[in-house]
């Protein structure tokens, strides 16, 4: 059979956000993530893709890849946003774009060239929301888009005390944006919130340097720690701008074993099927000792 000319239709329920797209919009997006062999993407109740692949099965293959990536998790094969697929998806209808830098689960960031290529092709309307939950983990690289030195009218930028100040449990984090949008926000807010205490404990975070300084250095150095074991143990893990490591591990039956083995030697990891990549797993940087007793339970349960 000429592989060539076999052409396959496939039906995918699409995700109501999605069905706005344009079919052409789509198809230079999928285009753009490096599928070949797209004829036509028409959008409707279905998204139709027309494609030319050998099988029906070897396009229903493909087809689940391209929603994987475009529709689900836009990544790319080092894990890292594809902030050019992000741009060309943008339509007339589209209203807020939500990105996390550094990016929970897979740790990476986007660099300063391609985030001021992308807000360039954002139009002014559309609102940017930057996650920046780990941003004091990785504020000191040159090439970290701190998105606060921008000062774009479009862009509200998240953090918290949750992650380097280790304050999860005082629900405190803060946005910073333009007096317009904090207005919407000022709103919705309810009366005292946050609470008194957990405002007062954010300023004596702020104040405490040392405390903070801590918590980066020892980031620092069990980032370089765990990568040089998951290398000596032969793993692929994704270099980390953040208190994480993701690891891919190949299959989602490995994960779910490893995770399941751990768990018998009191150690959670976090499998991440949730995420969509249902073959990774996620591990926190932990103190010393939390690291060694991570690193004897994976080593016994890889055995
Ligand atoms: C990307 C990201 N944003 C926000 C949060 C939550 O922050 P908070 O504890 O302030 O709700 C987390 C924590 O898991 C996160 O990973």
């Amino acid at each position: 059979m000429d592989r060539t000319m076999l052409t396959a239709r496939i039906y995918v329920t699409l995700k109501p956000g999605v069905l706005d797209a344009q079919g052409d919009t789509v198809k230079s997006a999928l285009e753009t993530l490096g599928f070949k062999g797209v004829e036509e993407v028409r959008i409707g109740k279905f998204m139709l893709v027309t494609l030319n692949s050998a099988t029906r099965e070897e396009a229903k293959a493909q087809v689940e890849e391209m929603c994987r990536r475009l529709l689900a998790n836009p990544v790319i094969e080092d894990y890292t946003f594809d902030l050019e697929a992000l741009a060309s998806a943008i339509t007339a209808k589209t209203k807020i774009i939500y990105l996390c830098n550094p990016n929970n689960p897979t740790g990476t960031i986007f660099k300063r060239g391609q985030f001021e290529r992308f807000v360039k092709q954002v139009p002014e309307h559309v609102l940017i929301i930057l996650d920046e939950a780990y941003y004091e983990f990785t504020r000191e690289n040159p090439e970290y888009p701190d998105s606060m030195t921008y000062r774009l009218d479009n862009v509200v930028t998240l953090r918290t005390f949750s992650k380097a100040y280790g304050m999860a449990g005082v629900r405190l984090g803060y946005g910073l944006g333009h007096d317009y949008l904090i207005g919407f926000v000022n709103r919705i807010k309810l009366p005292f919130e946050p609470n008194i205490l957990a405002q007062h404990a954010g300023l004596a975070a702020l104040a405490d340097e040392d405390f903070l300084k801590r918590s980066l250095n020892n980031n620092t150095q069990v980032l370089k720690f765990l990568a040089e074991e998951f290398d000596r143990l032969g793993l692929k893990h994704i270099p980390s701008s953040a208190n994480f490591i993701m690891v891919d591990f190949e299959s989602r039956e490995k994960v779910e074993r490893l995770h399941n083995s751990l768990l018998r030697r009191g150690i959670a990891i976090r499998p991440l099927a949730a995420f969509g990549l249902p073959h990774c797993f996620r591990v926190t940087c932990g103190l010393p000792e939390e690291n060694e007793a991570f690193l004897k339970a994976l080593r016994m349960a890889l055995k």
